[in-house]
Formats: structure tokens, C-alpha cells, sequence
């Protein structure tokens, strides 16, 4: 394959950098992304792990040291079938930098906070993907399942979850501002504590075959080029080396974030080359991500065949609501069709953008779909039942009655929903 060729040819003048490079870093599976204390210390308080409670220090060697405790070469093993909880060679903190504590490299402090569950419904924040409310116990399960590639994840009150809840909170406890560790969205911008992004991105194109280029000529010094190299799994090593960017076993999912090629673009910008981070640009960035995310690379399904499989509370399909880089999952009847018939190759423009097109199609659907049910009761006819039952909705706050989808319920729902009515959509 061409790309392969490339990757060739390129190894050849990195050779001897490699070798150089390879001599200095400290290879017993410890070098990894830090956080930057001094910088974040207005909001952020490092603290000393070694003098965390027991409980918080077990639950730190699970996310840091997760194959020397969880996995294959641990001794943490569910008590009913002796079975390790992991079997991929990867931490949690390969991912989630330095146990979580790093802006921008899927920190966990703003966790606890952002799955607080809502005291009057017993349910936390409505997870789209899976189409159902999570606690902070169940998006570790899920990571787990779509993560860590595990066939089965650890129930909540296992005793490992419990110890990895109770490093999350710790890790959330350090946040000096208490209303911020408290709700999340007070976090300042630099905590970085949603998905990175590149600017723009959704009217960019990423090419796969540069980014291979790049990839041989920055990356794979480390990652190696056919991706775990040397991530491989050591014996007696508490990490893996340098983690598995795709494969069978070690690769991530393609239910997770990292399968989206501008999330993966921006995060890598942020912290990678590992020795020489923020030097890449945009376009370098999803270049790189396409490369690592492009169809030939062997990458296990994780949850991808469950997701946006269902309808949202307000009727619309979630499928339609999907993320435009999201390739896996449900796939919205006619969507791929209306591409095709103009000549677009719809995974490829899932995998390299532009993602434009992709959304707003999706948004006029959801316009479209959102406009023209207003036989609230469906029982066929439009009529003042209808309106009834939209104002008890609008009373009680159902989802439904928000028919703008801004999160209020104001007179702008009232109004738009009248006007589908007057309109007659069936
Ligand atoms: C100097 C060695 C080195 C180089 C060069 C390097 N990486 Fe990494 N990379 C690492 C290490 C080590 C980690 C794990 C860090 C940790 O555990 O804190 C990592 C982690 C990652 C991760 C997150 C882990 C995961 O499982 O997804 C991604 C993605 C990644 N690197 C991509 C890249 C890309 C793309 C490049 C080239 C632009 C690159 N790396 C260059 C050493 C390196
Ligand atoms: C391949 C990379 C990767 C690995 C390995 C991984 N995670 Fe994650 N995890 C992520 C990403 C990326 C997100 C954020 C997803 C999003 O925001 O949509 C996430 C989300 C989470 C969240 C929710 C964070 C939040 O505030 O929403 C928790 C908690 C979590 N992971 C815990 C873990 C634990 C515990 C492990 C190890 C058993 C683990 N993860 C392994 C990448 C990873």
C-alpha cells in the first residue's frame, strides 16, 4: 500500500533520531503526560497521592497502575470467576493523563460534579450515545465496556468501583474554588474539562495519507508504526510503555471518543508528540487523527452496534443528533442515500470531513421532524386535544413541551408549537 511505502521510506531518515531519542526515555512505563502545576494553581491544587487515604491511594494504582493491579499481571481479580477486570494493555490514565489531572487530557475532576444526580429525579445527566441517564459509576462502566474493551465492567458497589469513585472524588477535590468543584461549569476555560476542539474544524478536510507522512515522521519513534509497537505490555511493568494507538486488542473502540477524528485531532495537538507538544497544526493535527483512525487499522467494536439506536425523550431520533464525525451506531433511513445520490462517499466524509454538510442536513431534519408532529396524542387527528396535551406537557416541563430544544419552556415553545399546528403537519 502506498501509505506503507511512505512510512517506509520516512523510518529511514528518522532512524537514527529514534535510536538517539529511545536511549533517553525513561522506559519502565512511567513517562507520561503531567499537569502543570504552577500553571493551574489558581484553580487547581496538586497534591502528594503518597499521603492520600488508603482508599483514594487504591483507587489511584487502579486508574494509573491498571495493568499492574486490574490487568492480566495483576492480582485484583473478580471474586467469582478469578478473572482479571482488564485484558487490554492500557491504563485508565493512558487516556484520562496523569489519573485525570491534566486540562484538555480527559481530566476527571469536574466527574463528580457533572454527574450529580438531580435529587428530585433520582437520575443523572441523559447520556445520548446510550440513551439513558448516568451516574458517575455507570460512565466508568462504559468506559470500561468501550474503552478498555472489557466483555464485562465492575458493578457499583464492587469494591474496585468504589475505590475508583473515591480517587475521582479526591481528584475533584482539588479544586480550590468550591462552587466550581460543585458545578463544573464554573471550571475556567483552561481546566479544559469538555473535549478539546479545533477551531473551525467542520468546514476541514483531513487526508489520511499525510497523515501518515507525519505519523512515520513524529509519531512512530514511539507509538511504532503498525501503532502498538511499543505500547507492548512488559511483564512486571505497572503501565504499558508507550500506549496502543490501534489493534485488535489495545486499540480503543470505535464507540469511543477517540474514533472521531477532530476529537482525536485536538487532543493529540494538545499533548502530543509527547516530547514536543503544541507544534502541530490544525491541519496536521487531523491528518494524523484520519491516519490513525482510517478503516484499515484493526480497532476493537467496544459498544459501537448499541449507540444512538434509540429515540430521544422529545420523539427525535438520537441518531440525528449524532456527533457528524461519529461513524458507528444507528444510521438515520435516507441520510447515507441523499450523500451517495450526489456522489459523496459518506464513511469517508464521516472519517475526513467536511462535517458541515453532515450537521446541517441533520439539523433541517430535525426541524423538519420536530415541525410536523404535533398530533401530541396520535391518534391521527389534529385537533384541540393536541394542544391540551401539549400544554400539560408544557405544565410539568416535559421534554417534549421544550419545542425549540433551547432547555427552557417559555413562550417561544407556545408559539412555535402553534404555528406547526396552524401549519397542519401531520
Ligand atoms: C516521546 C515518545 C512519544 C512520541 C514521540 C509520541 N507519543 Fe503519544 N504517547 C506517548 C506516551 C508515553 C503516552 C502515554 C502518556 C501517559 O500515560 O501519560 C502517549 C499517549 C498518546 C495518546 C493517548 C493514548 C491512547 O491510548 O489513545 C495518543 C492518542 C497519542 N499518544 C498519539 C500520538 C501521536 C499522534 C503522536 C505524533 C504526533 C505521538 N503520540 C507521539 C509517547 C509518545
Ligand atoms: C482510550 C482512552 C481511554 C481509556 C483507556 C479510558 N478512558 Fe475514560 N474516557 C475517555 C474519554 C475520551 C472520555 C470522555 C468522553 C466524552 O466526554 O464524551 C472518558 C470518560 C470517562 C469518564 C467520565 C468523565 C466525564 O467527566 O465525563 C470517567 C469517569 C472515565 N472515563 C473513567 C475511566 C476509567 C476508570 C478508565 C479505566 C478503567 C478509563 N476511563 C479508561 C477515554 C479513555
Amino acid at each position: 500500500m502506498n501509505t506503507k511505502l511512505l512510512i517506509a521510506g520516512f523510518a529511514g531518515t528518522t532512524g537514527l533520531l529514534a535510536c538517539a531519542f529511545a536511549n533517553d526515555i525513561n522506559f519502565d512505563g512511567r513517562d507520561m503526560v503531567e499537569p502543570d502545576c504552577d500553571v493551574m494553581s489558581d484553580w487547581y491544587e496538586c497534591r502528594d497521592i503518597e499521603t492520600a487515604p488508603a482508599g483514594v491511594y487504591l483507587g489511584y494504582q487502579y486508574m494509573h497502575l491498571t495493568s499492574e493491579t486490574l490487568g492480566p499481571d495483576g492480582n485484583t481479580v473478580y471474586a467469582d470467576t478469578g478473572e482479571p477486570y482488564v485484558t487490554t494493555v492500557t491504563s485508565c490514565s493512558s487516556c484520562h493523563f496523569s489519573g485525570g489531572q491534566v486540562p484538555f487530557g480527559s481530566p476527571v475532576y469536574q466527574s463528580p460534579s457533572k454527574y450529580t444526580v438531580n435529587p428530585v429525579t433520582g437520575l443523572g445527566p441523559y447520556f445520548r450515545p446510550l440513551g439513558y441517564h448516568r451516574d458517575l459509576e455507570d460512565s466508568i462502566i462504559d468506559c470500561f465496556r468501550n474503552c478498555m474493551n472489557a466483555e464485562r465492567a465492575p458493578a457499583k458497589d464492587d469494591p474496585v468501583m468504589i475505590a475508583l469513585v473515591e480517587y475521582i472524588q479526591w481528584v475533584a477535590d482539588g479544586v480550590i474554588d468550591p462552587a466550581a468543584r460543585e458545578n463544573w461549569d464554573l471550571l475556567p476555560p483552561e481546566a479544559g474539562p469538555r473535549l478539546p476542539v479545533i477551531d473551525g474544524v467542520s468546514l476541514m478536510r483531513a487526508d489520511p495519507i499525510r497523515g501518515g507522512q507525519l505519523y512515520a515522521n513524529s509519531c512512530a519513534d514511539c507509538h511504532s508504526e503498525d501503532g502498538p509497537g511499543a505500547g507492548e505490555y512488559r511483564v512486571g511493568e505497572p503501565r504499558p510503555r508507550i500506549p496502543a494507538l490501534w489493534g485488535d486488542r489495545d486499540g480503543y473502540s470505535k464507540g469511543a471518543a477517540f474514533y472521531r477524528t477532530p476529537v482525536l485531532g485536538a487532543y493529540i495537538q494538545k499533548h502530543m508528540p509527547l516530547d514536543d507538544p503544541m507544534t502541530l497544526s490544525n491541519q496536521d493535527a487531523i491528518d494524523i487523527a484520519a491516519f490513525i483512525n482510517a478503516p484499515d487499522k484493526a480497532r476493537p467494536s467496544g459498544m459501537a452496534d448499541q449507540m444512538y439506536t434509540h429515540d430521544d425523550p422529545d420523539g427525535i431520533p438520537s441518531s440525528l443528533r449524532k456527533p457528524a464525525d461519529w461513524l458507528v451506531g444507528f444510521e438515520y433511513p435516507g441520510e447515507r442515500a441523499h450523500f451517495e445520490s450526489m456522489g459523496i462517499d459518506y464513511e469517508d466524509m464521516i472519517l475526513n470531513g467536511p462535517w458541515n454538510d453532515l450537521s446541517q442536513w441533520r439539523s433541517d431534519e430535525i426541524n423538519r421532524l420536530l415541525s410536523c408532529s404535533v398530533d401530541l396524542n396520535q391518534d391521527q387527528n389534529l385537533d384541540f386535544f393536541d394542544i391540551s396535551a401539549f400544554l400539560d406537557a408544557f405544565v410539568t416541563q416535559a421534554a417534549i413541551a421544550d419545542w425549540n430544544s433551547d432547555g427552557n419552556f417559555d413562550f417561544f415553545d407556545v408559539s412555535a408549537f402553534l404555528n406547526a399546528f396552524m401549519r397542519g403537519c401531520p
